[in-house]
């Protein structure tokens, strides 16, 4: 790549060379980090060594993006920015208000409810297990909460630049004069992180819309377009519509679920992150613009979030919140999109969602589908079950399916993330490990995991976890608290 370019550079210095005489390129002055202007001539100095390659190239108006890799003068700001915090705010200004959502609280312990779901069993002693953990263990373990009221907000950053990689420790948005910590903070502790020492800078020439919930964990970009991007990128639909902006995403197959809705792909630049070992610091050229987008409390204050170093994870993804509460919209939207047939399809199934992977595959999954028959048949019921595995099916069926759902029963994991495709009133069934069954599980898995991250699910009109637990033969569910965790929907 790098050779092509200068192959074509040595073309044109020759060709040029011949008719006119070549200015030497000037060398490039050092950069202070210390300057308060620091990213502007940081960008400045981008700009200045593309222009020296460009001079030559002829290179027509159209954008481009370009690669720096290693940038160790990046990596020193950062260093130093993240020790200060002396830099201006953003200005503000709100495209969505979203109101708190409440769910009936359990009895003996209010977290349960709002920060952690309601558990079905029959068994005290899981019950009694499950409160200790909510509310003795691990009561400040989420700092969401689904009883504030939120909004989403946008705001310009001139001459900007913002940190990023697949699965961002801190986000921090910053040019000369303003910054905006965008997700995390860090008291000293940062630069001392690896993920510093690999910062490579990628400079734009357009106008863009940056979301900063976005995740690309690499295998993973599915279900975190669903619930990181989705609902998150359906708010700025009119924004981006009306202006020359484009909205940066990291991944095709976000590129292509954004198409599903309805963005066009000119609206679209992707900057690809590839690994979990990528670590970006994304520049607009100076004169252009940044807009970046957050989920602030009603009232304009900013939402809590935790440290850098802080090993709670998922504990401060307020983001989430109004994404769950807009995935129904979103779910309209992709079916308005498709075209399908009356769009406002029939909720007339109880859509069981199979793992078909032998990743924590339930022992019992057969029985338990079982279990929601007898259920059903019990109580006389009109739905249908549909069992389908969503990893084996192309996006728009997956949508067809859940929106048919007026219940929807699966295990925690990212097939589950569909549950964010779902129409109006969706009843929600998790089935998510006890602590037992969690241990030494790869990935991270606080005990009972669950899709309903700190007051997110509260969303939903009803939303219950069962328990599965470690059995000799594997993790199994406990088949009769399902049952009634679906006798509780049907008398919803
Ligand atoms: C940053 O702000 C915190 C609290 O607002 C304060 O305690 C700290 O001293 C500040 N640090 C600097 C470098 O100004
Ligand atoms: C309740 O569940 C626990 C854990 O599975 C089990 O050890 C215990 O025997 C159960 N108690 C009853 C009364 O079923
Ligand atoms: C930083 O961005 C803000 C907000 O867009 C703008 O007012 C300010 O002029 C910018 N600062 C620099 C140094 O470009
Ligand atoms: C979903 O249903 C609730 C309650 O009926 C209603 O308040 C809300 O506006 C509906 N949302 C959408 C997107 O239709």
């Amino acid at each position: 790549m790098r050779r092509e370019v200068l192959g074509v550079l040595a073309t044109l210095i020759f060709r040029v060379s011949s008719e006119t005489c070549v200015e030497p390129v000037e060398p490039v002055e050092p950069v202070d980090p210390h300057s308060s202007d620091f990213f502007l001539q940081l960008a400045l100095k981008v700009e200045k060594q593309i222009e020296s390659q460009i001079l030559f190239l002829q290179r027509s108006n159209t954008s481009s993006t370009r690669h720096f890799p290693r940038w160790s003068q990046a990596l020193q700001f950062f260093q130093e920015q993240l020790r200060s915090n002396t830099s201006t705010a953003l200005l503000w200004s709100t495209l969505r208000q979203f109101p708190p959502r409440w769910q009936e609280l359990d009895s003996k312990c209010a977290n349960i409810g709002r920060r952690f779901p309601t558990l079905v069993s029959q068994n005290l002693s899981v019950l009694e297990a499950y409160r200790h953990y909510a509310c003795h263990v691990a009561p400040d373990y989420f700092i969401t909460d689904p009883h504030v009221a939120l909004r989403a907000d946008v705001a310009p950053l001139e001459n900007g630049c913002i940190s990023f990689s697949a699965r961002p420790k801190v986000v921090m948005a910053k040019n000369g004069t303003h910054r905006y910590d965008a997700y995390r903070h860090c008291s000293g502790s940062c630069p001392d992180d690896p993920a510093w020492q690999e910062l490579s800078v990628e400079m734009v020439d357009e106008d863009i819309l940056v979301l900063p919930s976005i995740r690309t964990p690499p295998g993973m970009e599915y279900q975190h377009s669903l619930t990181d991007l989705l609902a998150q990128a359906w708010t700025v639909l009119p924004l981006l519509r009306d202006s020359n902006m484009k909205l940066v995403i990291y991944s095709p197959i976000q590129g292509q679920l954004l198409q599903s809705m309805g963005i066009p792909p000119e609206k679209l630049l992707d900057i690809p992150i590839t690994s979990f070992e990528t670590h970006k610091l994304l520049c607009v050229k100076p004169g252009r613009t940044m807009t970046l987008w957050r989920t602030a409390r009603a009232d304009g204050a900013d939402v809590p979030f935790l440290e850098q170093r802080d090993t709670r994870i998922y504990a401060d993804y307020w983001w989430r919140l109004p994404g769950y509460q807009l995935g129904p919209e979103v779910s309209d939207a992709i079916a308005r999109h498709a075209s399908f047939a009356g769009f406002e399809s029939k909720q007339d199934s109880v859509v069981f969602v199979l793992r078909c992977s032998e990743r924590r595959q339930l022992a019992n999954e057969a029985e338990a589908v079982g279990a929601v028959t007898r259920a059903l048949v019990e109580a006389k019921s009109d739905f249908q079950l549909l069992t389908f595995c969503p990893g084996r099916e192309d996006f728009l069926e997956q949508v067809r399916k859940v929106r048919q759902a007026k219940l929807i029963i699966g295990e925690h994991g990212g097939a589950l993330a569909n549950m964010l495709l779902a129409q109006n009133g969706t009843g929600i069934i998790e089935l998510v490990g006890s602590p037992e069954a969690q241990i030494g599980l790869p990935g991270e898995f606080p005990p009972y995991k669950s899709m309903w991250y700190g007051g997110a699910g509260a969303a939903f009109a009803f939303y219950r976890v069962v328990l599965y637990e470690p059995t000799l033969v594997g993790p199994a569910v406990r088949l009769e608290d399902l049952q009634e965790a679906v006798q509780k929907w049907l008398s919803a």
